[in-house]
């Protein structure tokens, strides 16, 4: 079993990076294997909207979209984290989650049935529609969503604050340890 998280943040190994990684370590403990994926050095695009995506994947191959998609499709699991931008995710998850929602649109069976969480790192506002834009993505694409004591959202700006949310980390924790509940229900019969 392997989930993995994209980073949507711009700033390498950050706030959002923590609460990924917070989630992996309940996942780790369980066995799962884990693969951290960041978007800061990525390159992609925005959808052209060319509708050309029945063919289960992109036309536009001149970025870095193709790789991480396929780590998706290839994943038991998916963690969406983005740092709140401008009370919404960064530009780089909406990005890769326009260009993976056409194509799983066209292609259902691509994501149909794995297990998904979102986490957000925030400095004070717009943490719930971050969440939500990444649980958007993954109650329409047929992915079980997984929830946690609080909504999956955890205070703090500069790198490294995230950590003096208790409260937050602990619901990371406990989110981790839900979404490996219901992975090895579903991929082990547990
Ligand atoms: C372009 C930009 C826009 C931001 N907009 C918001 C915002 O609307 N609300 C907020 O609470 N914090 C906002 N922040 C602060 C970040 O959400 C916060 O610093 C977060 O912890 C960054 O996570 P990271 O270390 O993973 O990048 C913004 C930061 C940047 C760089």
């Amino acid at each position: 079993m392997k989930v993995v998280g994209i980073n949507g943040s711009s700033r390498a190994d950050g706030n959002t990076f923590i609460l990924i990684n917070k989630v992996f370590e309940e996942l780790k403990k369980e066995g799962i294997g884990t693969e951290m994926i960041q978007l800061f050095d990525k390159n992609i695009s925005p959808c052209t909207g060319c509708g050309s995506c029945s063919c289960e994947s992109c036309i536009v191959n001149t970025d870095d979209f193709k790789g991480i998609f396929d780590k998706m499709v290839e994943a038991d699991g998916i963690i969406l984290g983005s740092p709140v931008y401008s009370a919404d995710v960064s530009a780089r998850m909406k990005a890769l989650l326009e260009r993976a929602g056409y194509i799983v649109a066209m292609n259902p069976n691509l994501l149909r049935h794995k297990v998904g969480a979102s986490v957000a790192a925030v400095r004070r506002g717009g943490g719930m529609a971050a969440v939500d834009a990444m649980n958007h993505f993954f109650l329409n694409k047929e992915i079980f969503v997984i929830g946690s004591t609080y909504w999956n959202m955890v205070y703090g700006k500069d790198i490294g604050e995230v950590l003096n949310d208790a409260e937050g980390m602990q619901n990371m924790k406990n989110l981790g340890q839900n979404m490996s509940y219901l992975l090895k229900k579903l991929y082990l019969n547990d």
